[in-house]
């Protein structure tokens, strides 16, 4: 889920890339007199949807200890509590980041500024993408059964007198070259050269758009897809494949390079105007397709 994997499931990614990692790097300043300045501590556990310890609200008496919480989808936690957009649980449980977050402390204009250098790792940038751009920034995120609209990560939206919660100061996403004992160098150029592979696997990323409104985002799990040679007539054995909640799909298949196919999306989980086929030439053994579905309006909004 970290690493980069070209046999797995990054097959678009070059050779050299193997064992890498994308970095996402957040400097984000925590407005102490605005958080100081909720009503109480319980307003305070809401915005997160834990208690100070660590126990997650909805969990208090049932299961104290955080490193043995269900997998189930946590419904009883207020929708925009930071744990509940940020960590969804259930069938999202495909899209994971690893993350860590360290404490700093600057002296902005003579005043002391402290906050959270926020850094999590994952294997493609659709991982981080899902979290943050799909779940924590979006308004219709989780959908709710009455239709109620859950709103922005009460962490990043809460307003107070005192200003805003957080405030991200910088943000970047890097690659970070894979390890190699002899130095970056001999990471980059061991895996360098043409490649002799004659067979390569097929990735896409799923993306749901609304014409009318661009940044509206959408579930991307549940697409089905099949290859077919490049007539469209028959299915290359084993190549049928689904999105996980990120977008990303691998086609387990072995694609012949230099052939031609068809990308055939065989069902869709919502409506969505059907993707016509798509013919591609496996042109080298790491190939990527972004895949585009217009939602259908009026849409259910953020699906599950
Ligand atoms: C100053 C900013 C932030 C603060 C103070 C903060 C604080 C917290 C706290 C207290 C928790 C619960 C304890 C834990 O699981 O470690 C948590 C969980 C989490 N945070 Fe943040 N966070 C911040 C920013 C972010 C950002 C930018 C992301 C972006 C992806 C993020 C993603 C997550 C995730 C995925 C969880 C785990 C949720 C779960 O599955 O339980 N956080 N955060």
């Amino acid at each position: 889920m970290v690493y980069v994997h070209t046999e797995g499931g990054q097959p678009e990614e070059p050779r050299w890339a193997d064992g890498g990692t994308y970095m996402v790097n957040m400097k984000i300043a925590q407005n102490r007199a605005a958080f100081s300045s909720l009503p109480d501590d319980g307003t305070r556990d809401t915005v997160i949807g834990r208690l100070k310890d660590g126990t997650r609200l909805d969990l208090k008496g049932a299961n104290d200890d955080p490193h043995e919480e269900p997998s189930d989808v946590p419904e009883l936690l207020p929708p925009n509590a930071h744990v509940r957009k940020a960590g969804p649980r259930g069938q999202h449980d495909d899209t994971e980041i690893f993350r860590r977050g360290l404490p700093y402390a600057d002296v902005v204009n003579g005043r002391v500024e402290v906050g959270l250098h926020f850094c999590s790792f994952q294997a493609t940038a659709a991982q981080f993408d899902t979290v943050f751009n799909d779940w924590m920034l979006n308004q219709l995120f989780p959908q709710r059964p009455d239709g109620s609209i859950p709103g922005i990560d009460a962490l990043m939206s809460t307003a107070t007198a005192h200003g805003p919660l957080v405030e991200v100061r910088h943000a970047g996403i890097f690659f970070v070259p894979p390890y190699d004992q002899d130095g970056l160098a001999a990471a980059l150029t061991a895996a360098a050269g043409p490649s002799r592979r004659r067979t390569g696997r097929l990735a896409i990323n799923k993306v749901v758009v609304s014409p009318g409104n661009p940044g509206k985002r959408f579930e991307r799990g549940g697409f089905t897809f099949e290859v077919r040679d490049s007539a469209g007539k028959t299915t290359v054995p084993n190549s049928q494949f689904t999105t996980q909640t990120n977008g990303r799909g691998v086609c387990q298949a072995d694609l012949t390079v230099g052939e031609t196919y068809q990308l055939v999306e065989v069902s869709t989980p919502r409506p969505v105007e059907p993707t016509e086929p798509i013919i591609f030439s496996m042109d080298k053994p790491n190939k990527h397709l972004r895949v585009e579905n217009r939602i259908v309006e009026p849409n259910p909004g953020y699906t599950v």
